[in-house]
């Protein structure tokens, strides 16, 4: 056993020496725009900092306050975020913008409770930006702050299970200095991602070694426990490319669906309509070249492409399939602003689009 857990004030203290040791210029740590702060937690919800940094300037150079991203088109919004993927945390984050300019008066709530109830903000979103913003004593509470407090203070729950999080809250918020909130959860998620690492941290450099029960009893590598449960499913999925000249025929995804709002193609069923209709004239078809891999949290997708050229004779009669399967016909150099999933960019990149 450790002999000595810190205490509250002695760990807040430690943690947050280290963050002033171990300075990071992050551009929304600059801001008390609450705002801006959402904006960045919302897209480090999604990837890590180094990836999230261009994103984050694209966002708040192209929307500076919650009304131009209120009043912004949400193709262009979905286009922005493209890459990122979990296109839903780029249509709550439009929706939450709509609903504070048109419902709240333009007015970003100001507190925990208030925060909570936007659309796609939950507890760590809202304890960041009500304690950067507004002061509020609320511990953030993700991945890197359950190692860090799993491994400190030896908790053995399973992270992944329904009661962790209340566990590990309620530990955070004891913890928390009401004096200095904001600097305390800045260190928390810096010193989690940085400091005390998934892998191979380096516990000599660390400053809480001296009371750390994973360090004492050799549990590093044990803690936090974590045990997998979500089984992954595989999909196929076989595209099928229509194209008259420098026209695609694109799909809109409709609500619902993990893609929605985002274009993809037919799928290879709609080759029966195409082969029925006979002023569609194929002029080549090219069978799949390769597969391609796609990983989703809950789905492995193994996805196919096959391409019909059509004759320039059928243009006008595409565009009426097209007009009658909700389909769009699209000009190859309009394709760009489209927004896609990342794994439709990827096929792109090979076509040399
Ligand atoms: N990860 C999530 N939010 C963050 C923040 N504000 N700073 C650094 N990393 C983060």
């Amino acid at each position: 056993m450790s002999d000595k857990l810190p205490d509250n004030q002695a760990f807040s203290k430690t943690i947050i020496k280290w963050y002033r040791d171990n300075p990071r210029d992050l551009p929304w740590r600059d801001s008390q725009d609450p705002y801006i702060i959402w904006l960045s937690e919302i897209i480090l919800q999604q990837t890590r900092v180094a990836q999230g940094m261009p994103y984050f300037y694209k966002f708040s150079e192209a929307y500076p306050t919650v009304k131009d991203l209120a009043l912004a088109p949400e193709e262009e919004v979905l286009r922005l975020w493209q890459g990122l993927g979990y296109y839903s945390r780029a249509r709550n984050l439009h929706f939450c913008a709509k609903f504070i300019w048109h419902e709240l008066d333009g007015k970003f709530p100001d507190n925990y409770e208030d925060l909570l109830k936007l659309k796609g903000v939950g507890s760590y979103t809202a304890s960041a930006i009500a304690s950067f913003a507004f002061g509020e004593a609320k511990a953030v509470v993700d991945g890197n702050v359950f190692r860090v407090l799993a491994r400190v203070f030896g908790i053995h729950t399973d992270i992944a299970s329904g009661k962790a999080k209340k566990e590990f809250e309620a530990l955070a918020n004891g913890l928390i200095p009401q004096d200095n909130p904001g600097e305390f959860n800045q260190a928390m998620m810096d010193f989690g991602s940085r400091q005390c690492t998934p892998r191979n941290p380096d516990c000599g450099a660390c400053p809480l070694k001296s009371s750390c029960f994973a360090y004492a009893n050799d549990l590093v590598q044990a803690l936090p426990v974590k045990i997998k449960k979500t089984k992954v499913k595989e999909r196929k999925i076989h595209y099928l490319v229509l194209k008259c000249e420098d026209n695609w025929v694109w799909k809109k995804r409709n609500t619902g669906d993990i893609w929605a709002g985002l274009y993809d193609f037919p799928t290879e069923d709609i080759k029966t309509i195409v082969d029925k209709n006979e002023d569609l004239k194929a002029l080549e078809s090219i069978p799949p070249q390769k597969e391609y891999l796609h990983l989703l949290s809950h789905q492995r997708l193994k996805v196919q492409f096959s391409e019909i050229r059509l004759e320039k004779s059928s243009r006008d009669s595409l565009q009426k399939l097209c007009e009658e399967q909700e389909l769009a016909l699209v000009e190859e150099d309009k394709i760009d602003y489209l927004a896609k999933p990342k794994l439709i960019v990827n096929y792109l990149k090979d076509q040399g689009i």
